[in-house]
């Protein structure tokens, strides 16, 4: 099979110290194949219009840009980043929440911002490494790898390992589709059969996983397809 490796999947490598985003700085560069990482973002976007923490120094901001949107893309890019920090992480629980939230010990420890413009996909990658101090509004809800671990990360390393992931999952979906990716979601996900609660706070059991990436509810007896918008651990978390 045609692997893609990081050096085929990449051709632009641009490293800044501050940036608004790394998501809308490679999407004005508007060619496919480019890294983009920062120390810092001033305006880092998370999902649904939120802001992304974004402090100097302690994590990966980072954004990998491909061609036309797939709206399988998030869903690979979680797999692909869950794989690399379970591999870290060894004997912890590392979980992806639907769509593609980072879990480790139940806390968000990265989260993926997808946005396309025109013909270019940003993947955005938000990874909280050594950081060990939060704002109040985000210290039950975040957590960072050192922080579980103890361990402080070499940055540069981390963020070659997920390009490097992130290339072979990629490769993996043109060669043999989404059933891999959905296998991998499944066998790694906050668990089939789970007890949840929808955005609006209604409590409801995660079913399945589509062959379209949508994630499959049983809400109060009642059968939902969510293609879009997020699940919640417990009522007034992340
Ligand atoms: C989320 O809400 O969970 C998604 C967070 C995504 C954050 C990353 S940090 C690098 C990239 N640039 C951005 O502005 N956002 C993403």
């Amino acid at each position: 099979m045609m692997v893609l490796h990081s050096k085929d999947f990449i051709r632009n490598r641009i490293e800044l110290d501050i940036v608004d985003s790394t998501n809308k700085h490679a999407l004005d560069l508007d060619r496919e194949g480019q890294l983009v990482i920062a120390r810092a973002q001033r305006a880092g976007r998370g999902r649904k219009g939120r802001p992304w923490y974004s402090p100097e120094g302690n994590n990966i901001y980072m954004t990998v840009t491909l061609g036309k949107p797939d709206p399988k893309y998030p869903l690979i890019a979680g797999v692909a980043l869950r794989q690399t920090l379970a591999m870290l992480m060894k004997d912890r629980d590392v979980l992806i929440k639907w769509p593609n939230d980072i879990l480790l010990e139940g806390k968000k420890v990265a989260g993926i911002l997808c946005e396309s413009r025109g013909k270019i996909t940003a993947i955005g990658m938000g990874v909280n490494v050594n950081q060990d101090l939060w704002p109040d509004e985000l210290k039950d809800a975040a957590t960072s790898l050192a922080s579980i671990s103890g361990i402080q990360y070499d940055i540069g390393q981390l963020i070659d390992a997920i390009v490097e992931s992130l290339a072979r999952w990629i490769s993996i979906y043109i060669r043999d589709g989404f059933t891999p990716v959905r296998r991998y979601f499944l066998q790694h996900s906050v668990t089939i059969g789970k007890s949840v609660f929808t955005e609006e706070g209604t409590p409801c059991t995660i079913l399945d996983l589509t062959m379209e990436g949508h994630l499959v509810l049983d809400i109060q007896g009642k059968v939902v397809t969510l293609s879009s918008g997020e699940i919640v651990m417990a009522r007034q978390t992340v």
